[in-house]
């Protein structure tokens, strides 16, 4: 038997199954980079990067450094009573690297969930008003109220509700499948109407305290707005005092080539939440905020007594600082553009290939049964994952069908280039029928 193998035996005799989506019998030795060494030798080129939470890579030194460091000097006391100065660092570059041109203010978490539940309280609280908006296909996280703005999977559901009270989803503006997978409504009016019926019959707007998007829905498959929405979205709430929020935990820090994901649109978003790649993959999280809206609650209104840990912050200065000094954001475009180039081809190459869509490094391939009706192809996509798992790629499938290119920033373009061989010679494998054998039950979302 493999060490894999006995790791993963010895695994489920004690993880339980809440905690993972079933994928590939991948047991981690180390990393380097966008590679992943398996205990037993294999390597991998990693198209997911922990789920976009290795932004930077794989071990890269100046975090590992910045960690080392700092745990020689203290490993935490809580900043629910007492001050360090990598936080206030870290306060200070947030402030400034996130968008929105007003005094700012910071909170820290530990995951992304956690920001999200943060939202919720601090909208309240400063509105004072009651009703939250998201959006259907979003995955905000696991705690009670980001999962109550979220509506992507049933299991996230079923058997432990009932959610937070207050919470109403609408249709995001998906550019590709249309409004309720009608490809000829996809107009900003159009996916407007249900907000402004909602609106006119059920949720007075002047009790509705925030609305919160992902600019790209990550989870929910890598789905682009239609042109013009999240502007229009903006415009409807200063309309009405509602307070726009992004979850930039997926989609930010690099992955879509900017800083924030927000750069992409015309919005000003008075609260955003960072998490995931934020400190290089130690467990933190932010939300930055109008300094009035961070304000207006009083400790201990939202504090956890591990969060902004110094050696998270530490890891979190490396991380932001590497982006810098090695040009990721740049990388992340160009290497965006890079692997574009040739993945837009697909859709006229491949009949299963419906769409491919993202920014940056942040790529989504929709795979399909039928390109006019666009019917989602699951099967197709859990197969290709296994192959490609096979040859030495790890990639996943998101929104069932939809292939998720999410690697390190500092993927090289070799890496870049083997991916994409192997990935079209598993689609063709695909078309040609010689994938039938992949049994893929149980597997993905
Ligand atoms: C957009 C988005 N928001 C929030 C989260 C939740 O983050 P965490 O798993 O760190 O709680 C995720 C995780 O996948 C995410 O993709």
């Amino acid at each position: 038997m493999s060490k894999s193998t006995d790791i993963i035996n010895e695994d489920s005799k004690y993880f339980a199954n809440p905690g993972r989506i079933n994928y590939f019998p991948l047991a981690i030795s180390h990393g380097y980079g966008a590679t992943l060494v398996d205990v037993d030798g294999k390597e991998y080129i990693d198209l997911l990067s922990s789920a976009s939470s290795q932004n930077v890579g794989h071990a890269p030194e100046p975090v590992t450094e910045a960690i080392k460091n700092q745990v020689d000097q203290f490993i935490h006391y809580t900043p629910a009573y007492m001050y360090q100065e990598p936080l206030v660092k870290l306060g200070k570059k947030l402030c400034e690297i996130s968008p929105g041109d007003y005094e700012k203010r910071v909170l820290f978490g530990l995951s992304g969930s956690d920001a999200n539940d943060g939202v919720v309280k601090l909208a309240r609280a400063y509105t004072g008003r009651p009703y939250i908006i998201s959006f259907v296909n979003a995955y905000h996280g696991s705690t009670y109220g980001a999962l109550s703005m979220s509506a992507i999977s049933l299991n996230m559901r079923k058997k432990y509700g009932p959610m937070l009270p207050g919470f109403y989803h609408i249709p995001f503006p998906d550019n590709y499948r249309g409004l309720y997978g009608a490809p000829t409504s996809n107009t900003v009016d159009e996916y407007l109407a249900p907000l402004k019926e909602m609106f006119e019959k059920y949720v007075p707007a002047e009790e509705v305290a925030c609305i919160m998007i992902e600019t790209i829905q990550g989870d929910g498959g890598l789905l682009e707005p239609v042109e013009g929405y999240f502007e229009a979205l903006q415009s409807l709430c200063k309309e009405h005092g509602i307070l726009l929020a992004v979850d930039d935990i997926q989609q930010g820090l690099g992955r879509t080539g900017t800083w924030s994901s927000v750069t992409h649109y015309n919005i000003e978003p008075d609260i955003i939440t960072f998490g995931k790649s934020l400190a290089g993959g130690l467990p933190m999280s932010a939300i930055i905020g109008r300094a009035e809206i961070m304000d207006y609650l009083e400790a201990p209104a939202h504090l956890f007594t591990t969060s902004a840990n110094p050696v998270s912050c530490e890891a979190a200065l490396a991380t932001l600082s590497m982006i810098e000094d090695q040009n990721l954001l740049q990388a992340s475009a160009d290497k965006g553009d890079y692997v574009r180039q040739r993945m837009d081809n697909w859709t006229e190459k491949y009949d299963i290939v419906g769409d491919v869509r993202g920014k940056g490094l942040s790529i989504g391939i929709d795979i399909v049964s039928d390109k006019q009706s666009k019917s989602r192809n699951n099967d197709a996509a859990l197969k290709i994952c296994n192959r490609c798992f096979e040859e030495g790629i790890v990639i996943i499938a998101v929104a069932g069908n939809v292939l998720r290119f999410q690697p390190p920033l500092v993927i090289s373009y070799e890496q870049l280039d083997y991916a994409l061989d192997v990935l079209e010679r598993t689609i063709e494998a695909y078309m040609n029928d010689e994938l039938n054998d992949y049994d893929t039950a149980g597997q993905g979302w």
